[in-house]
């Protein structure tokens, strides 16, 4: 099975599939005819899979994976050999991995000569799901994630669900995640169509976690129409791929409190979206029977409704939130659900959304 997605900035396809790594591999060789390439692969990819992908030695390199390999030295690292190899702007890098990779290789290839192609091959849910799609690239400073960037958008993504099989609770619970995040804002992501997203949800929850191929193409090609439709309105985040933040104001404190090492980033996501349904309900934009029916929606896949953010000081997550990417003149800047599936943006002062704990 195949689904192909066009996105329409930098006009490249989204192709989804579970065939063989065989076709995986002939297809992004014709894709690449006649270019240099330089592979940037993950070291737990090429440890289980290489095998299957018999890349030559010659135009690839490990990058070994976790949030801190997404670093300078490792930046540097791709520069260097993309330029030993002799690549120049004709010439194509390809990310196989999962964000981390995703979003080095992304940078890599957006400031290489100014500039090069590159492919995305995302081998986690939530590479699949986000990172790998909408150009969003970047490498982190010591104590900010993502500081250093540029938005610079993949010329294909080839995503195949055979890397689903190995990936391990943790990482697939964080993809599912984000997933979860796409079915509360299909309202506000300005798709042509109703995907009825949060409705699929409700139904394929063993279908999901039997990791069964049919559901599992859907669930990532539904994500990706709202995220590309989001992506086409504003590529540069200035106003409606906000929107894609929902759950992250608070995600991102956690991650930063817990120094990455506590919560998977989609785990984060939901204890996020959970606070923003407690919020919205307290403040009366959205009705009981909606709060209640989306509580039961994130309890179905197995997450908590606990206070999570209760149990670290709020004072601190506060600091934190003030400055994150998002916020603006000292205030904090939080996605919540307004009505069924649909999100705006808000503003709080500290003393305001410390009162929310
Ligand atoms: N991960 C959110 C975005 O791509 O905008």
């Amino acid at each position: 099975m195949k689904q192909i997605l066009h996105v329409n900035v930098n006009d490249y396809d989204i192709e989804i599939s579970d065939s063989g790594f065989n076709k995986l591999k002939s297809d992004l060789d014709e894709f690449t005819a006649g270019k240099k390439r330089l592979i940037v692969i993950s070291k737990k990819v090429y440890s289980l899979y290489e095998q299957f992908l018999s890349l030559n030695p010659k135009e690839f390199i490990i990058i070994p994976d976790g949030e801190k390999e997404k670093n300078f030295k490792n930046y540097m690292k791709i520069l260097e050999t993309a330029y030993k190899l002799g690549l120049t702007r004709n010439d194509i890098m390809i990310a196989i991995g999962g964000g981390v990779i995703g979003d080095i290789t992304g940078f890599a290839a957006a400031t290489y000569m100014r500039g090069i192609d590159y492919i995305q091959i995302p081998t986690t849910l939530l590479s699949m799901v986000d990172s790998s799609v909408g150009g969003k690239t970047a490498i982190n400073l010591n104590d900010g994630k993502n500081i250093i960037g540029a938005f610079h958008q993949p010329k294909a993504v080839f995503i195949n669900i055979n890397f689903l099989k190995s990936l391990d609770k943790k990482n697939l619970m964080s993809g599912l995640g984000e997933i979860l995040k796409y079915a509360f804002i299909e309202a506000s992501c300005n798709y042509s169509k109703s995907i009825y997203f949060y409705e699929y949800m409700t139904l394929c929850c063993d279908k999901f976690f039997e990791l069964d191929s049919v559901t599992l193409i859907r669930i990532i090609d539904y994500s990706l129409k709202l995220k590309t439709a989001v992506v086409e309105a504003d590529e540069k985040e200035s106003s409606l791929r906000k929107i894609l933040n929902f759950g992250h104001t608070l995600a991102h404190a956690l991650e930063t409190i817990t120094k990455y090492k506590k919560f998977s980033h989609g785990e984060a996501v939901v204890y996020g979206m959970f606070f923003a349904f407690n919020i919205a309900y307290k403040k009366g934009l959205i009705n009981y029977s909606y709060y209640r029916l989306s509580i039961e929606l994130l309890e179905k896949y197995n997450f908590k409704n606990i206070n999570v953010a209760k149990k670290f000081n709020p004072v601190k997550l506060t600091e934190i939130m003030k400055k994150d990417k998002k916020s603006k003149q000292n205030k904090i800047v939080m996605i919540l659900p307004v009505s069924k599936k649909q999100v705006k943006e808000f503003e709080f002062d500290s003393d305001e959304l410390l009162k929310m704990f």
